[in-house]
C-alpha cells in the first residue's frame, strides 16, 4: 500500500510545512499544525469540467421535492431530527462517555427493524453490542448487521458490499485511514472519516449516524471540522446523577433547532418521557422561599420548570452573582431593575441562580418567574405554590408581551395549577375557559403584591 502524500498545515494562518512543528514560524501560533492529505490529481480542463456540470437554473424553475424521511419509530428522536431521518442525511450524535448515545442508537436500529442497519463499532466488540440488545430486550432481526472495525479502507470496501440502508458509527473518533500518520481521534483523522461518510451518504442517499465524544470543555472531540461539515449535530446532555436525558438539535440542515427529546434511562434502555413538566416539577418543595414555576417553550413544547433563586448576605467583598441554566447577562439585567424599580437593596448580597432539573432557559419569557424568586428569596416569602409566572422584564419594570400563551396556561391547567400571571398584552385575543385563573400584570411590583405575602 503506497503512502499518501501530506503536508502539516497551521490551522490559524494555512502556513504549510512538510513535517509537524509545534510553533508556527509565519503567525507564532502553538499547537495549531493539523496534518492534511495532498490531493495528487491532476487538475482538469476547463471544457471537461462543463461537460457533467448542470448550468445555473432560475430560482422560479426549481422543482421543490419534499424530502423523503424515514420515521425512527421513536417519536421524541423523531421530533428532534426534524420529523425523521432524511434520507443522504449525517447526523452527529455527541455526548458525555456513558450518557447513553449506544444505547439510543442501538434502540433506534431496534425500531428500524424493516430497514437494513449496519452497526460499526470501534469501541465495543460485537459480544459487547449483542450483550447490550439483550438486556435493551431487542427482538433479534436478520437486518441488523454488526461491524467491529476501525480501518476506514475496509470499513470503506465492507459498506459498497453490504449496501445498508441506514449506517451507524459508533465512534467517529475511532475510525482511522492507515495511510495518515496521525493516530485516531486527531483532527485530521477524525476530519477524513467524517468526509468518507459524508461522501457515501450523499451518493447512495444512505442516511449516516456517527456517535462523537464530548471533550470536558464541552466541545466535540475532533473539533468543530465535523459539527462544521455534518447536516445535523445533536447533543446528548443529562446529569450524571439524574437518570434523564435531554437531545437537543444544535444544528440542523433539516429542522428547527429549537425542539428537544426527554428520555429517562432505565434498566431496560432510554424510555421516553410524555410529560416533561411533571419530571421537572417532581422534586419541588412547595412553600420554600426563592422558588417559582414558569412556563417556558422549549421549540413547540410548553415546558414547566422550577427557577430558584438564593440570596444570601456576602462575605466576601465582592458579591457573588451565579447561574446555573439562566443567562448571566440577563441576571444582572435583572437585578438592576429589581434595584431601581422596585428598590430592593440587593447590592450586599449574593445571589445564587438555578433552574431545577438540569434544564437551560434561554428565552425572556421567564424573566418574571426569576425576578419573584429573587425577591421571594431575599424576604425569605414563599410565592404561592398554585400558581405560574411568565413574562419579559423591561428595563422599565414593565411586564412585556410574550409568544404562545395559549400553549403555556394549557399547559400549566393540564398540571392543577389554579393561576397564571401573565403581561397585560398577552390578554387580548386569548381564549378562556375558566378552570384556570389569568390575572394580567403590569409590573414586577404588582406581581410581587400578587404573589407574595409582603409589605
Ligand atoms: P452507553 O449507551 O454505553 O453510553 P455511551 O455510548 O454514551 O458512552 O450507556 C451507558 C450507561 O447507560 C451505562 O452506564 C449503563 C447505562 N444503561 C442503563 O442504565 N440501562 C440500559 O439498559 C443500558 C443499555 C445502559
Ligand atoms: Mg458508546
Amino acid at each position: 500500500m503506497s503512502k499518501v502524500h501530506s503536508k502539516y498545515v497551521c490551522q490559524a494562518c494555512a502556513y504549510e510545512s512538510p513535517r509537524w512543528i509545534g510553533k508556527c514560524p509565519n503567525c507564532g501560533e502553538w499547537n495549531s499544525f493539523v496534518e492534511e492529505v495532498v490531493s495528487t490529481r491532476t487538475p482538469r480542463k476547463h471544457s471537461a469540467l462543463i461537460k457533467n456540470v448542470s448550468a445555473p437554473v432560475p430560482i422560479t424553475e426549481v422543482d421543490i421535492q419534499p424530502e423523503s424521511r424515514m420515521s425512527t419509530r421513536i417519536p421524541e428522536f423523531d421530533r428532534v431530527l426534524g420529523g425523521g431521518i432524511v434520507a443522504g442525511s449525517v447526523v452527529l450524535v455527541g455526548g458525555d462517555p456513558g450518557i447513553g448515545k449506544s444505547t439510543l442508537m442501538m434502540q433506534m436500529a431496534a425500531s428500524l427493524g424493516q430497514s437494513v442497519t449496519l452497526y460499526i463499532t470501534g469501541e465495543e466488540s460485537i459480544n459487547q453490542i449483542k450483550l447490550r440488545s439483550e438486556r435493551l430486550e431487542m427482538k433479534p432481526t436478520k437486518n441488523l448487521l454488526l461491524l467491529a472495525e476501525t480501518n476506514l479502507e475496509i470499513v470503506g470496501a465492507l459498506i459498497e458490499k453490504s449496501e445498508p440502508e441506514v449506517i451507524i458509527v459508533d465512534s467517529i473518533q475511532t475510525m482511522f485511514r492507515p495511510d495518515l500518520e496521525s493516530a485516531p481521534g486527531t483532527v485530521s483523522q477524525v476530519r477524513e472519516a467524517t468526509a468518507m461518510f459524508m461522501r457515501f451518504a450523499k451518493t447512495r442517499e444512505v442516511p449516516v449516524f456517527l456517535v462523537g465524544h464530548v471533550t470536558k470543555e464541552g466541545v466535540i472531540a475532533g473539533p468543530k471540522v465535523v459539527e462544521h461539515m455534518v447536516d445535523t449535530v445533536l447533543q446528548f446532555e443529562g446529569e450524571r446523577h439524574y437518570s434523564y436525558r435531554i437531545i437537543r438539535a444544535v444544528k440542523n440542515r433539516f429542522g428547527s433547532t429549537n425542539e428537544i427529546g426527554i428520555f429517562e434511562m432505565h434498566d431496560g434502555g432510554l424510555r421516553e418521557v410524555d410529560n416533561p413538566s411533571e419530571v421537572f416539577l417532581a422534586e419541588r418543595k412547595s412553600g420554600t422561599a426563592g422558588s417559582t414555576v414558569v412556563a417556558s417553550m422549549e421549540g413547540t413544547r410548553p415546558l414547566l420548570v422550577e427557577v430558584q433563586a438564593l440570596v444570601a448576605p456576602t462575605s466576601y467583598g465582592v458579591p457573588q452573582r451565579s447561574t446555573t441554566g439562566f443567562d448571566a447577562k440577563r441576571l444582572q439585567m435583572l437585578l438592576a431593575v429589581l434595584e431601581k424599580r422596585v428598590g430592593l437593596h440587593i447590592g450586599q448580597y449574593d445571589v445564587f441562580v438555578n433552574v431545577a432539573g438540569g434544564v437551560r432557559v434561554d428565552e425572556p419569557a421567564v424573566d418574571l418567574g426569576m425576578a419573584l424568586s429573587i425577591v421571594s428569596s431575599l424576604r425569605d416569602k414563599p410565592v404561592d405554590p398554585s400558581s405560574v409566572a411568565v413574562g419579559e422584564v423591561g428595563l422599565g419594570g414593565e411586564i412585556r408581551m410574550i409568544n404562545q400563551i395559549d400553549k403555556r396556561i394549557a399547559e400549566a391547567k393540564k398540571l392543577g395549577f389554579k393561576r397564571v400571571l401573565l403581561p397585560k398584552n398577552n390578554l387580548k385575543g386569548l381564549r378562556l375557559n375558566g378552570d384556570i385563573e389569568v390575572r394580567e400584570v403590569h409590573s414586577v411590583e404588582e406581581a410581587i403584591d400578587l404573589l407574595m405575602d409582603v409589605r
